[in-house]
């Protein structure tokens, strides 16, 4: 089905108090078999039934996404599970228990057969109940599972506003309901639960150290702190150059912050003299010794408290998209909590350049 251009559609809903009408409307396109950008509490998603099949196969069409990268299915609730999962392993519950509604999903053995376009074939299938209001709203009147990857182009930064989905597939999809911004502007932890060990697959809004006070050790997937291995990841979405601006992403790597910053300004100066222009994304602690120097400087947040560089970072990629910049060098932060996740998807924004100070 090859539809070039769609009116996409755009209503204003309130975060916090969703009103019924915006939400009915939006509710009836899923079960039109039509796609619907909405806010949740990581970044915007873009949904489909995920029982319809067709409507599934439309996400990978407006995004240009690959074949074999599995999407993840939105319930409404946590009893939402044992509709599609018959037996529910005890950590199963654990997990869901504390941390749904909320930026956790969980990969399970697929028992209900959903589409091999959602499973990727895998045999496999991830879930999760999102926590914002718009999202569970729109989840329970349209009473169905829906697929909703991030609500990007393939490749492009997560939108974690309305305006960013727009940028993106303005005529590709149906509506966008616009909720405001997203909240922690990373994406939700990815946590592969087929195995006997808990793997994570994706560092995301739930950290390490929070699951494994749950369910003891868990182990890291080799593609979360690296590019590629000799083995291919399980996570397919994690062996693709992804979240990329435009310009080219040099990501450094220390705990030596005032070093940091002497390679970054040193980098800068080597650049500018072969005619590169600069932009620099940084943390608050150095953002004085990057400005006033010609370089496109954004900062936001603090290396030992990043949450706020996580709420920015999508936004600030998007920004330099606009920017004159050729180059972006960029602080990486201490990758631990939060930080982990903000590190994978700068390494990924950067497709592995990285300078280690
Ligand atoms: O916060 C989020 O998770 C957002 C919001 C919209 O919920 N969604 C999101 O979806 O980030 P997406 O499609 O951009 O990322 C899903 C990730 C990909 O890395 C994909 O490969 C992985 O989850 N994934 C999905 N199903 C999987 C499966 N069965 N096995 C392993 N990895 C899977
Ligand atoms: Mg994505």
């Amino acid at each position: 089905m090859a539809r070039d251009r769609l009116p996409t559609g755009f209503l204003v809903v309130d975060p916090r108090n969703p009103e019924k009408d915006p939400i009915q409307r939006a509710g009836a396109i899923l079960l039109a078999g039509g796609l619907v950008a909405f806010p949740t509490e990581t970044v915007y998603g873009l949904g489909a039934n995920a029982l319809d099949e067709r409507a599934v196969a439309r996400i990978f069409e407006a995004k240009g996404r690959p074949a074999d990268n599995p999407l993840i299915v939105h319930l409404d609730s946590v009893a939402g599970l044992s509709r599609y999962f018959k037996r529910i392993p005890e950590r199963v519950g654990l997990l869901a228990a504390h941390f749904w509604p909320g930026p956790l999903t969980l990969v399970l053995k697929d028992e209900y057969g959903f589409s091999s376009l959602i499973t990727g074939g895998l045999g496999t299938v991830a879930v999760r109940v999102p926590a914002h209001p718009v999202a569970l709203a729109l989840l329970r009147t349209s009473g169905t599972p829906v697929a909703a990857p991030s609500a990007n182009v393939s490749g492009r930064p997560s939108p974690t506003t309305a305006a960013h989905v727009l940028d993106d597939l303005d005529g590709r999809i149906d509506l966008v309901l616009d909720g405001g911004p997203a909240g922690l502007g990373v994406e939700s932890t990815v946590l592969d639960l087929t195995g006997e060990r808990p793997v994570l697959l994706r560092p995301g809004g739930i950290t390490p150290r929070q699951l494994e006070a749950l369910l003891g050790p868990v182990k890291l997937d080799p593609a979360v702190n690296g590019m590629a291995g000799n083995e291919p990841p399980r996570s397919p979405g994690m062996k693709y150059t992804h979240y990329a601006p435009r310009a080219r992403v040099l990501l450094f790597d220390g705990a030596d912050s005032a070093g940091m910053a002497g390679k970054i300004l040193a980098e800068a100066e080597r650049l500018t003299a072969r005619g590169q222009r600069v932009g620099i994304l940084a943390c608050r602690d150095n953002e004085s010794k990057y400005q006033d120097r010609g370089y496109a400087v954004i900062a936001a947040g603090w290396r030992d408290d990043p949450a706020a560089l996580a709420v920015a970072l999508y936004e600030s990629l998007r920004r330099f998209d606009r920017m004159p910049v050729d180059v972006i060098l960029a602080e990486g932060v201490p990758a631990r909590g939060l930080g982990l996740a903000v590190m994978n998807r700068l390494l990924r924004a950067a497709g592995g350049n990285v300078v280690k100070i």
